[in-house]
């Protein structure tokens, strides 16, 4: 397999894993290779940690599920003093940390902070449907004004994670490129709604169900950006990144599938080994 590059990282192979699937990297290093991965995203850090939602915030469908985990982390100080460094000193892959922030200035100095530290790229998640506030890779604006501040704050290769839940995703994904995004990244969870014991519970629905959903995405921007895409939603083996690949993204993040089978990233890659 040749190597992929997206901004100025190297990845040895197209399949990372996707953010909040796979905490900080550390807690799965006795479930998977971490050697093996083309890179991991970590669970997104916001500048002050947060406690996320109260439980419960997953919701198993047989398709699917439901989440509404609301952010939680350990904030970017406990990220870089204890999980990084961990992290770090047990692989080699490539980190790319994945960042949010309550107003378009957290980003920028959670950025900031993060430009000093030996990391590979930071990936922006303007995409949690389980925040208070509304998405910000909904509105164009905001979206090229986010990407535009974090820009001015990072050497870091940049991707931006985009969400589903707009009439027009090409607009959202020019308007990260022409901000200086290195890369974009779709799809983020699709805003669901869950009954649960007479009450309502919203959140973000991921897995199988959304597969098709983030194919006719990636299609839709890929062929008219000049950075990369890549695919996220629904992958859970080596002939749905196939899928992926076709639909125009360069690379691919596993997500759900890590819950299910957290081999699911390995297999796809000696999947791709065989069928290039
Ligand atoms: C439990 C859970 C937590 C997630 N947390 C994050 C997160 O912190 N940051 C983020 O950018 N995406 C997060 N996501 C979204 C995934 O990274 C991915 O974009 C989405 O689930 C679609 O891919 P999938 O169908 O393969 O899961 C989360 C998804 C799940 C299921």
């Amino acid at each position: 397999m040749n190597f992929i590059k997206i901004g100025s990282i190297k990845l040895k192979n197209p399949v990372m894993v996707a953010s909040g699937t796979f905490g900080y990297g550390i807690e799965c290093k006795d479930l998977v290779d971490l050697d093996k991965l083309g890179a991991i995203i970590t669970k997104t850090i916001t500048l002050k940690p947060r406690l996320g939602n109260p439980q419960p915030r997953t919701f198993e469908l047989p398709y699917g599920i439901i989440n509404t985990i609301g952010l939680q982390n350990v904030g970017v100080e406990k990220f870089l003093s204890e999980k990084l460094p961990e992290l770090k000193g047990i692989t080699k892959t490539p980190v790319i940390v994945s960042i949010a922030g309550e107003k378009l200035s957290e980003y920028a100095e959670v950025a900031n902070i993060l430009d000093k530290e030996k990391i590979s790229g930071i990936e922006m998640n303007i995409s949690c449907p389980n925040v208070k506030g509304s998405i910000i890779s909904k509105c164009k604006t905001d979206t090229y004004n986010v990407v535009k501040l974090v820009r001015k704050k990072t050497k870091h290769t940049l991707i931006v994670k985009l969400s589903p839940d707009v009439t027009d995703i090409l607009e959202i994904a020019k308007s990260a490129e022409s901000a200086g995004a290195d890369a974009v990244s779709l799809i983020n969870t699709v805003p669901a709604l869950f009954h649960k014991n007479g009450n309502i519970v919203l959140g973000g629905l991921s897995g199988s169900c959304i597969k098709h959903i983030a194919l006719r995405k990636i299609y839709e921007v890929a062929k008219f950006l000049k950075i990369p895409v890549i695919g996220i939603g629904g992958i859970m083996n080596v002939e749905d990144a196939l899928e992926f690949f076709k639909a125009g993204a360069i690379a691919v993040q596993v997500g759900t599938g890590n819950f299910i089978d957290p081999q699911i990233p390995i297999k796809i890659i000696k999947g791709l080994n065989t069928s290039v």
